[in-house]
């Protein structure tokens, strides 16, 4: 099974045209590796102020949150009208998930929502971030809307508020209908109106009530690793593909963020973007200059978004395969009210010579300096700070972390407690980092835990967990993690000493 690090790697060595040639690439069988370098428990060593956990402070009315995603959690696969979705199928197709694993139930949260809620209550949170699943509300995702789905999330929504969570809601996180795949999916340009014409209705139904919105999540990867590399839904290998997706998708950002703003003028719109520092391999002038473009490529939904065009750091000119028209420009541009960075791990970056694609000419890879985590993503609470500040230099804009996790695989002890110390580790080393990021003048207004419960990791299945709440997806039952509960302690005090 081939997990996320793979495909960096080699998706971005396609994207970049160059070789691996002279890098090993650490290969990574899954379940992953046990600690490289570093006791799991020393997290904190690895931020550059250890010492800065007794001092960190967060600002009054800090959003503290957990993020989830529609797929990952709902189940009711096709329940109350809702119609397939390319996860529905990529995961119903033979050999594409890890032990065959579906969110056909999942969580089951779209019927033990207000359990989750009084979860979230318990752990004092301020904020949720949750996404809707577009099959519900669009069956095969164009035409009316489907009145029992839209009912679901606006019951959502309300409990959300009357615990006094504020929802933050994505439109997309991956979960295409089926229906737009079989049209050409996000490489069609017409998905650009049909996404808009979704946007315009969800914003129509719940913007009353909701005033903080994402766009899309994580552009990047379901474009690249959806139609290039293919371990994720819909699951192609076609780089020309990929390249044409991206394109349309930043279309269509710009699309629904008009229809949004017209039907909800005062919505707060942005997008959750994944982004990973990249540290130059050497200190030549060729890789510093090459994490410039690697740059570019994590600002590649939102540079075009603020400037109406693409980043001018790559060294030669859009692949062709993009099919950028004249006017695109101004159909990409959208004045976004703030910017969401889903933090995981850094990468290291060298220059390439310019083959295929001719755009972006550098490699990347994931180091192994820090513990990896159990789904080999290596620890670094330094990278937070360092993707916080670059992207507050460049934007000027409010920023939340819409995602930041790990995946351990710890379970319950005869007696029920969940004692996850590694996560809740990393998650005090990487908030210690947040807060450094936060003194030094970054506006980061908020931070979510990635995820509220374990749950369907794509094509890892159920085998890796990033919950703050361990389930047993047989029986459903919830019992907060150790990090669960201090996190908890967190949000209510805004001190990480606690
Ligand atoms: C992010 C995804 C999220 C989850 C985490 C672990 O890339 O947005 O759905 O899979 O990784």
């Amino acid at each position: 099974m081939k997990n996320r690090r793979d495909f960096l790697a080699t998706s971005l060595a396609v994207m970049g045209a160059g070789t691996l040639s002279g890098k090993t690439m650490a290969q990574t069988p899954d379940p992953a590796p046990m600690p490289v370098t570093q006791p799991y428990s020393d997290a904190a060593a690895l931020c550059a102020m250890p010492g800065n956990v007794a001092t960190a402070r967060f600002p009054e009315g800090f959003f503290w949150g957990t993020a989830t995603a529609s797929y990952q959690i709902e189940g009711a696969w096709n329940v109350d009208g809702k119609g397939e979705s390319i996860w529905d199928r990529f995961s119903h197709t033979r050999g594409k998930v890890k032990g065959g694993d579906t969110g056909d139930v999942a969580c089951d949260s779209y019927h033990r929502y207000a359990e989750d809620i009084a979860l979230m209550k318990r752990l004092n949170q301020k904020s949720c971030r949750f996404s809707l699943a577009w099959t519900r509300i669009q069956p095969d995702g164009t035409g009316a809307a489907n009145q029992k789905g839209l009912d679901h999330y606006s019951r959502f929504v309300d409990a959300l508020l009357e615990a006094g969570i504020r929802p933050s809601c994505t439109l997309y996180h991956w979960d295409l209908p089926q229906a737009l795949e079989d049209k050409g999916g996000w490489p069609n340009r017409d998905l650009m109106n049909y996404f808009a014409d979704y946007a315009g209705i969800v914003a129509k139904a719940l913007g009353d009530r909701v005033k903080t919105w994402a766009i899309f999540n994580e552009p990047w990867v379901f474009t690249f690793i959806g139609y290039q590399q293919g371990d994720h839904a819909p699951g192609l290998k076609n780089g020309d593909l990929a390249w044409r997706a991206a394109h349309v998708v930043n279309l269509a950002q710009g699309q629904a963020f008009r229809a949004m703003k017209a039907m909800s003028p005062d919505a707060l719109i942005g997008g959750a973007y994944n982004m990973s520092p990249g540290t130059p391999a050497s200190d030549s002038a060729a890789d510093r200059a090459a994490v410039a473009r690697f740059q570019a490529v994590n600002e590649l939904f939102l540079y075009p978004a603020i400037h109406g065009r693409y980043p001018k750091a790559f060294k030669g000119k859009p692949p062709a395969a993009m099919g950028i028209k004249p006017g695109d420009g101004k159909i990409m541009r959208a004045p976004l009210d703030w910017i969401g960075i889903n933090y995981y791990f850094r990468q290291m970056v060298a220059d390439a010579p310019l083959r295929q694609s001719k755009y972006v000419g550098y490699n990347s890879w994931m180091p192994a300096e820090g513990p990896l985590t159990y789904i080999g993503w290596e620890v670094w609470p330094r990278g937070l700070y360092d993707i916080v500040m670059t992207v507050a230099r460049a934007y000027k804009l409010p920023i939340e972390i819409t995602e930041n996790g790990a995946s351990y695989a710890d379970g319950p002890l005869p007696g029920g407690r969940v004692p996850d110390a590694r996560r809740l580790a990393y998650l005090k080393a990487h908030l210690a980092e947040l807060a450094r990021a936060i003194a030094d003048g970054a506006p980061v207004r908020g931070y979510h835990a990635w995820s509220l419960l374990d749950n369907f990791e794509w094509s890892h299945g159920y085998s890796q967990c990033f919950g703050l709440t361990w389930v047993d997806v047989r029986t459903q039952q919830r019992i907060l993690k150790d990090s669960g509960l201090w996190y908890g302690r967190v949000a209510a005090s805004g001190r990480l000493d606690v």
